[in-house]
């Protein structure tokens, strides 16, 4: 099986060229972290790899689990498992955490055509796994994101990541400004939910997230695509002498 393969991808967005012939093959368990200066396009990687429609595909294929994700939307590319956590999280006012996740979780499930959980099993799973991750059981009566602390965004984030339980999650965490809780958060709860079955992508600036979570390769972003490839050491020459080497 092909899990994940990004082939020739050319983007564009308002008619400017942001991905240029980007690859990437990502195997089953493993972790990929991208790194590159301030508009090298990873973000627009991220949000393309989801589904976002406001970008213009010219070409290119991204073959996942043997199906081409340019066939399918948003929601098709969420329920074959695909995760995007944002670099800059939406407040959704009015939609309440937990209804929101057991529809997400069970629309999974219904297209998996595996029963849809009940109000209280899914309650007793999400308080369950609110409790692995050191959340407290008032947040989940709350709205998504609203109101939340760059902590609390980042601890829903692993939630909903733990309860949906994706195949393929990226975390885009350019310039958020993670502060040392923040990053404790992202790399326990990666490295908690992280096994043989399930693949990350992490974007970043910072050397350290990488140092906690350990990734099996890193790739240097530059004008929408990869200029090199290395394991951690990578991160480490970058955090040194910066991108211009590269
Ligand atoms: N919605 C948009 N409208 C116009 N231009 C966009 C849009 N989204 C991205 N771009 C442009 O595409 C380029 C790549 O942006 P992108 O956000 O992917 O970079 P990035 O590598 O994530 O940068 P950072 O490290 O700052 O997060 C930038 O020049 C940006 O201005
Ligand atoms: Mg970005």
């Amino acid at each position: 099986m092909i899990f994940l393969n990004i082939n020739n991808l050319n983007v564009s967005i308002e008619g400017k060229k942001i991905l240029n012939d980007f690859n990437l093959n990502i195997n089953q368990g493993e972790v990929h972290a991208i790194m590159g200066p301030n508009g090298s396009g990873k973000s627009t990687l991220a949000n393309v790899l989801a589904g976002n429609e406001d970008y213009e595909i010219n070409s290119g294929k991204i073959i996942f689990k043997d199906s081409d994700l340019l066939d399918l939307n948003i929601e098709e590319r969420a329920q074959k498992g695909v995760f995007l956590a944002f670099q800059y999280p939406v407040e959704i006012p009015g939609v309440n955490i937990t209804p929101f996740l057991q529809s997400s979780i069970n629309s999974k499930l219904k297209n998996e055509k595996k029963p849809e959980l009940d109000n209280l099993s899914f309650a007793k799973i999400l308080r369950k796994k609110a409790e692995e991750l050191g959340i407290n059981a008032d947040m989940l009566k709350r709205s998504i994101n609203t109101g939340f602390s760059g902590g609390e965004k980042k601890r829903y984030e692993i939630l909903q990541m733990s309860v949906l339980n994706p195949d393929f999650a990226i975390f885009d965490e350019t310039d958020s400004g993670l502060d040392v809780d923040a990053l404790r958060i992202v790399t326990e709860g990666i490295n908690k939910f992280k096994n043989k079955k399930n693949s990350f992508l992490i974007i970043t600036h910072y050397q350290k997230l990488l140092n906690y979570i350990r990734p099996d390769h890193v790739h240097v972003m530059r004008n929408g695509k990869i200029v090199k490839s290395g394991d951690i050491s990578l991160a480490s020459e970058i955090e040194e002498s910066g991108y211009q080497n590269i």
